[in-house]
């Protein structure tokens, strides 16, 4: 059931009021450019730490607007906030899509998938919906995480896909960085690398208008984009029958795919 505050076109769930129909479909003529870049995530994923690290690496060579928000500097596809075609390139795209509803001719174009522990993305998404107008709690807008993650993992041939972990960045934010500066083709020196390492980090991001997503209206969401940013938090707030039920849909789902996240 998915209430008034949604509704499901093309197998995916929409919050009413953020994107159209008409505009999902429009991306299907939308021309990309080799210059683009993509940030792929399940919402609650770690979008805005990834966003952050990737705006602060092209703000090394002195692109993108200095002077707007993040959302504006690198925006959601789905969710047109200006004319994407009359933007310069490099255009940056943040985007929860599935692989199926994304524009066509991103083969060789730069992707980054991140992904989250599915315990701290639910306990995540959790908090978020509570606080946000739009959505009832606790119900979560796009459809599946499992099913998001295998359309994107089981697409990783036909695309350039860098797959990065929610994990990976908090045990070693320097080497995300790193990872992520050479997948965009740029070469950062150790003090560059440094400086974007700051930029990111949870504390900086906090106290960052431009970053930290505090520009929202109360009355639209009164919680926080950066709540605790951790791994480990659904221990505190999963039942014990919760969590086994996780688990038995990763089972169930991503079984076979093998993966190992860490959950602590
Ligand atoms: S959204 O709405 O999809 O864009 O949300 P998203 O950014 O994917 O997820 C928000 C969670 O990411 C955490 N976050 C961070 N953790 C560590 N360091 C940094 N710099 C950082 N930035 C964002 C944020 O705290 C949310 O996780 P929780 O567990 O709710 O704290």
């Amino acid at each position: 059931f998915l209430g008034d505050r949604l509704c499901r076109y093309k197998n995916y769930n929409f919050v009413v009021g953020h994107a159209t129909p008409e505009y999902i479909d429009s991306l299907q003529s939308f021309e990309i450019r080799d210059s683009d870049v993509f940030l792929v995530t399940y919402p609650k994923s770690g979008t805005i730490w990834a966003q952050q690290i990737i705006i602060s690496i092209y703000e090394l060579d002195g692109h993108v607007n200095k002077d707007s928000f993040n959302w504006q500097k690198m925006p959601w596809l789905e969710y047109k906030i200006c004319e994407y075609a009359l933007r310069p390139s490099p255009r940056l795209f943040t985007s929860h899509l599935p692989v199926h509803l994304m524009p066509p001719g991103l083969k060789d174009k730069k992707i980054v998938y991140l992904m989250r522990n599915p315990k701290d993305n639910v306990v995540s998404y959790y908090h978020f919906s509570k606080a946000f107008a739009d959505l009832d709690t606790p119900k979560i807008a796009p459809s599946s995480f499992f099913d998001h993650f295998r359309e994107w993992h089981s697409s990783r041939d036909q695309y350039n896909i860098l797959f990065l972990t929610y994990e990976d960045m908090i045990m070693d934010l320097k080497g995300v960085v790193k990872k992520l500066s050479s997948f965009l083709g740029k070469n950062p020196t150790e003090a560059a690398i440094d400086q974007v390492v700051e930029k990111s980090k949870f504390a900086t991001m906090k106290n960052n208008p431009k970053a930290n997503y505090e520009q929202i209206p109360r009355e639209k969401f009164s919680g926080k984009f950066l709540r605790k940013g951790q791994i480990g938090d659904w221990k505190n707030t999963l039942t014990v029958a919760q969590s086994e039920r996780v688990d038995q849909i990763l089972q169930e789902k991503l079984g076979d795919l093998s993966l190992k996240f860490i959950w602590e």
